[in-house]
Formats: C-alpha cells, sequence, structure tokens
C-alpha cells in the first residue's frame, strides 16, 4: 500500500522549517485530497535536532496504524512503519517520529540510513507480553545468553546496518523491568532477558538524548560496531535492580559516550569484548573509546568496568571528567584466568568522587565463566593503566589491587590523587597484590609495590580519537500533524 499522507514525503529541512506553518495548511488541504488520509489534530512543533545525518523522508508512527493509548500493542506498527521506510534507504532514508503518546510494543528491527525520533512527550513501552520478544540469534563472543543458554531480542534492536540514528527531545523508553526482575531473581527465566537497545555489526551509529528506564537488564548495548556517538543519555534504574547496566560498549572501535547521567543497579558503564574462549575466538577488542562528562552514581558497582567479560582485548581508552556520587569503586578492572587477551593503554583523568566504597579496584580473580570449555592457561595481559587528577571524599578503602598469581598487573601510575576517608575507614588503605608500578602526589600514600616517583605525571594522550572529530548536522522536524 502506498502511504500517500503528506506526513510520508520528501522534505527540505530549510525550507519547511521557515514554512511550517503555510506546510501544515497545504498538508490538510492535500488531505481532503487522498482518500485514505484522514487529517488529524496533534500538531508537532517545530523540532530541531543533532544528527550524523538528516533524512528526505519522515513519517509518523500513527501513519501506520501506531495507537499511543499505552494499551494497544504498537509492535505491528513499528514493523510496518520501518519495514516500508526501508525502501527509502537508497533515496536519502528516512526518519520515523514517535509523536507524543504512550505507545505500548514488543521488539522492532532497525533498518539502515534511518532514524527513529521519540518526542519529548513520547513514552515507549516494553510489553509483558514474552511472546513480543522473538528469541535471536547467541553473540558469537559469548558463547552462550548471559543469564541462561538462550537470549531474546532486545526492545530496539538492529543488525547488520549502516548509518542509523535513534534520538529525541529526551523522549523516554521506559522497559517495565519490575516482572523480568523478579522472574530472574527466582530463577523462572530459561532466556537472557533483553536489553532496552542493542545494535550488532553496525556503523556509523548514534543513540542520543534519551531517557531509559527500568530496562528488564541492560540498557545500551553496542556489539561488533564501529564509529558510534552516545550522548546526552539519561539512564534511570532502581540501584537494587539485577545487571541494569548503563551502557556497554562491546566489540567496538571508535566510540563516543559523553554527557551521559546513570543510575544504576550494576556498572554505569561496563566495557567489554567477548567472553572466555568464545571473545578469543572472535578476537574483536574494544578500542579507541572517550568517555566523558559521565555522572554515575551505582552503589553496588563500578562507575565504569572495564570486563568482565574482556577476551577480544580492550586498548586505548580515555575517560575524562566523570562524577561519581554513592557507587561502590572508580574506573574498575574485572578479568579472571581463562579470559586471555588484554587490558591496555587505558587513561583517566578527572575524576571527582564522592561516597565511594573503593576508589581504585582491580580483580583478577572475577570468576564466571560460559561453560567449562575456558583455557586455564589463556592469562590476560593486564598493563599501561594510567589514572591522574582525581579528588575523591567520604572514602571507606583507598585501592584494593589485586593481579594474578604469575601474571601480574604492571605499568599501573596514578598521580594526584586526593581521597579523604569515611569516619570508618579500612585500617589497611591500599591493600596490593600482584601488581607493579609508580604513583606520585597520592594521598593517603599507596602500597609498596607502587613506590613514589617523583615528580611525575601519569600519561594522558594529546592526539584526538577519528570518533572526537565526528560533528552531528543540524536537522528538523516540520510541523506536522500526527
Ligand atoms: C540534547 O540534550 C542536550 C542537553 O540537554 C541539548 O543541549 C540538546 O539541544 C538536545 N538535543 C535535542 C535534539 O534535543
Ligand atoms: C530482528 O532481526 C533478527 C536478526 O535478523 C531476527 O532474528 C529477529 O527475529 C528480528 N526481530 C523482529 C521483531 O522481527
Ligand atoms: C552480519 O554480519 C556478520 C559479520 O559480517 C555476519 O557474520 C552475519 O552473517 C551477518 N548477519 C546478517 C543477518 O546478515
Ligand atoms: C531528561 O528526563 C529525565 C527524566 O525526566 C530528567 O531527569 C533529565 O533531567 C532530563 N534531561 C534533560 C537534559 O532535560
Ligand atoms: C523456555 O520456556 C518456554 C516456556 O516456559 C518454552 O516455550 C521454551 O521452549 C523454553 N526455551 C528453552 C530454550 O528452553
Ligand atoms: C559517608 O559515607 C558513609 C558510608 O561509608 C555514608 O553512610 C555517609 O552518609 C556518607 N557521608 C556523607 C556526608 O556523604
Ligand atoms: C590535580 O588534580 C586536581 C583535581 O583534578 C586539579 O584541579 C589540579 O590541577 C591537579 N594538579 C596538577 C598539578 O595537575
Ligand atoms: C587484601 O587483599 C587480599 C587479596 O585480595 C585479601 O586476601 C586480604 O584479605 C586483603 N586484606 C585486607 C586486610 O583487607
Amino acid at each position: 500500500m502506498e502511504n500517500l499522507c503528506p506526513n510520508l514525503k520528501s522534505r527540505n529541512s530549510q525550507v519547511i522549517e521557515m514554512i511550517s506553518t503555510t506546510f501544515l495548511l497545504l498538508g490538510l488541504a492535500l488531505c481532503l485530497h487522498v482518500a485514505e488520509c484522514t487529517p488529524k489534530t496533534t500538531p508537532l512543533d517545530n523540532i530541531v535536532f543533532s544528527a550524523l545525518n538528516c533524512r528526505k523522508h519522515s513519517a509518523v508512527l500513527t501513519d501506520f496504524g501506531g495507537v499511543g493509548d499505552g494499551k494497544t500493542s504498537n509492535t505491528k506498527a513499528f514493523a510496518s512503519a520501518i519495514n516500508k521506510l526501508s525502501g527509502l534507504a537508497s533515496d536519502g532514508g528516512a526518519m520515523l517520529i514517535v509523536p507524543p503518546g504512550k505507545w505500548l510494543t514488543g521488539s522492532f528491527n532497525l533498518t539502515s540510513h534511518f532514524t527513529l525520533y521519540i518526542h519529548k512527550d513520547a513514552v515507549l513501552l516494553g510489553s509483558q507480553d514474552e511472546s513480543e520478544w522473538p528469541e535471536v540469534a547467541i553473540l558469537p563472543s559469548y558463547g552462550r545468553g548471559r543469564d541462561a543458554p538462550g537470549r531474546l531480542s532486545s526492545l530496539i534492536f538492529g543488525t547488520n546496518l549502516t548509518d542509523i540514528v535513534v534520538t529525541g527531545g529526551n523522549g523516554t523508553i521506559d522497559g517495565q523491568g519490575a516482572p523480568w526482575w523478579k522472574k530472574f531473581r527466582n530463577g523462572e527465566l530459561n532466556v537472557t532477558r533483553p536489553y532496552l537497545i542493542q545494535i550488532l555489526f553496525s556503523n556509523q551509529v548514534q543513540i542520543s538524548n534519551l531517557t531509559l528506564v527500568n530496562s528488564p537488564s541492560w540498557n545500551v548495548h553496542t556489539i561488533y560496531c564501529s564509529d558510534v556517538v552516545i550522548q546526552w543519555m539519561t539512564v534511570l534504574a532502581p540501584i537494587d535492580s539485577p545487571n541494569t547496566d548503563g551502557i556497554n560498549p562491546d566489540s567496538c572501535t571508535n566510540t563516543r559516550i559523553e554527557d551521559c547521567y546513570i543510575v544504576s543497579g550494576d556498572d554505569c558503564i561496563a566495557v567489554k569484548s567477548g567472553w572466555d574462549q568464545y571473545g578469543n575466538k572472535v578476537g574483536m577488542p574494544t578500542q579507541q573509546l572517550v568517555i566523558r562528562r559521565l555522572t554515575c552514581i551505582s552503589p553496588d558497582s563500578a562507575t565504569i568496568a572495564l570486563g568482565s567479560e574482556m577476551s577480544g582485548g580492550i586498548q586505548d581508552v580515555r575517560i575524562e571528567d566523570i562524577t561519581a556520587i554513592n557507587t561502590q569503586s572508580g574506573v574498575r578492572i574485572k578479568t579472571a584466568v581463562g579470559r586471555g587477551a588484554f587490558v591496555r593503554d587505558i587513561y583517566v583523568r578527572r575524576m571527582f568522587m564522592k561516597t565511594m566504597k573503593y576508589v581504585f579496584w582491580m580483580t583478577g580473580s572475577y570468576g564466571e565463566h560460559p561453560d567449562n570449555g575456558f583455557d586455564p592457561k589463556a592469562l590476560p595481559e593486564i598493563k599501561r593503566i594510567n589514572y591522574r587528577d582525581i579528588v575523591a571524599e567520604n572514602v571507606t578503602y583507598s585501592a584494593r589491587l589485586d593481579g594474578i598469581t604469575n601474571d601480574p598487573f604492571t605499568g599501573i601510575c596514578i598521580s594526584n590523587v586526593t581521597i579523604t576517608l569515611t569516619e570508618k575507614p579500612k585500617k589497611l588503605q591500599w591493600n596490593c597484590t600482584n601488581v607493579e608500578g609508580v604513583t606520585s602526589n597520592v594521598t593517603p600514600p599507596a602500597c609498596d609495590l607502587l613506590p613514589e616517583k617523583k615528580p611525575m605525571e601519569c600519561p594522558f594522550p594529546e592526539d584526538r580519537l577519528p570518533i572526537e572529530d565526528v560533528k552531528l548536522k543540524s536537522c528538523s522536524i516540520a510541523s506536522t500533524v500526527a
């Protein structure tokens, strides 16, 4: 069926911006001449937003039978909209607008050269009907699902795509995760819980200006991707919800994560690259990653975790201007015998932390294996880990740094760190085993394995990653009818 509504059409955004009011009237007039098109009433504001690419065509979910009453399933409306719009990929691409309303939906798949725009007054509600969540193939670098052998598709899922934008005026995606958390805790699930947004094998990916709440599990997972921009995201999960990681860049190259606010029951950001022998075999590192201007609250987990699944390797990660409040640890390394691969060339600067259990935490005995097929001789190589310019207040332990016997973590550098302690601090402030490195200007003073070397500043790269130079374009949604 050819959709002839004025909502689905070619647009020159600049021109439309200027003549939006005229256009609205023209659109209504056109409707009178197109039988299948009924004029509707909700006007969308003339919205301007930033994106990797603007689109020539756009449509509104209601053009495809969407009902924003919070009760009717929109899974089919999303599928038919995106299926239709995918045909415009080679003709300037298309945007699907989710207008104000509450849009209940199960999982749906994105397409290339496509923008999903979630209006500021729109809420996507994750369906509670499990039949709305198809089972999808396991991730090759994990060899199985994380909770259980199989896994369910994410709410917004995309694989083997190029040029995709998921954005909005801080519109909301509510995973309605509570029943999933309960089933997971009770061991009632035989599949891995869905995530909110998962993008696989794709390049040129933007995820921005959204509020994600109550994910059944992880919130944003990009895996086997390159050229990824994630910004201005608000992620809110109850601090006791299971595995509600904020953003997980996984086996991706060239990623920029910035200006995000995350409250989570697990790591605010978890940098990963596959699990034991499966991750070794796929061999795709996470590299060229910049994380900046993050605020994190996570009482039982890390601000930023590297691992524990790091079996494709993690290298060249730059982390700066981070705030953590009431969080268990700062930039934590988690690994284990059997992971193999490496975590190297990690640079952290300018962190402010308040009410922390640990400022520095590295764990070489994290455990958790996909199965018994891991190689006990596969030792991870952890080296050149640099931290500087850190202030932390109300801290229980300054550092717990546990390398691996006969596989020490080396090249650790920590400089210009001021830690003030809680009323009841631990006696042994720096507990170090199987680590090697240096410190400078650190209070309280570090352990003997990290001797003072003065004067010294730990390095932070001066060059820029290619993703730092990617500029977003100014795009607009003309005033239209929804
Ligand atoms: C995204 O959020 C930032 C911060 O609030 C804001 O400056 C920017 O204009 C927003 N963009 C859109 C498209 O809403
Ligand atoms: C989305 O795509 C994946 C991979 O092709 C497929 O397994 C899944 O069923 C699709 N989901 C939907 C809702 O069509
Ligand atoms: C996606 O790309 C990967 C890697 O190139 C390939 O192995 C896989 O078969 C592709 N999947 C689909 C559904 O095209
Ligand atoms: C986005 O919405 C969330 C939840 O309502 C709010 O806490 C946050 O401040 C908003 N962000 C921006 C940039 O407006
Ligand atoms: C999981 O359980 C559901 C019903 O509870 C069943 O239909 C499905 O086949 C099971 N899947 C696996 C992978 O065991
Ligand atoms: C300091 O940390 C303790 C936990 O160790 C917490 O109970 C207390 O509220 C914090 N104090 C302040 C002033 O934040
Ligand atoms: C030490 O770190 C603090 C906090 O980030 C910063 O303000 C100060 O400039 C740093 N000092 C030096 C010498 O770099
Ligand atoms: C120091 O760390 C080691 C290794 O993790 C642990 O066994 C030991 O109990 C810790 N000591 C103290 C006093 O916390």
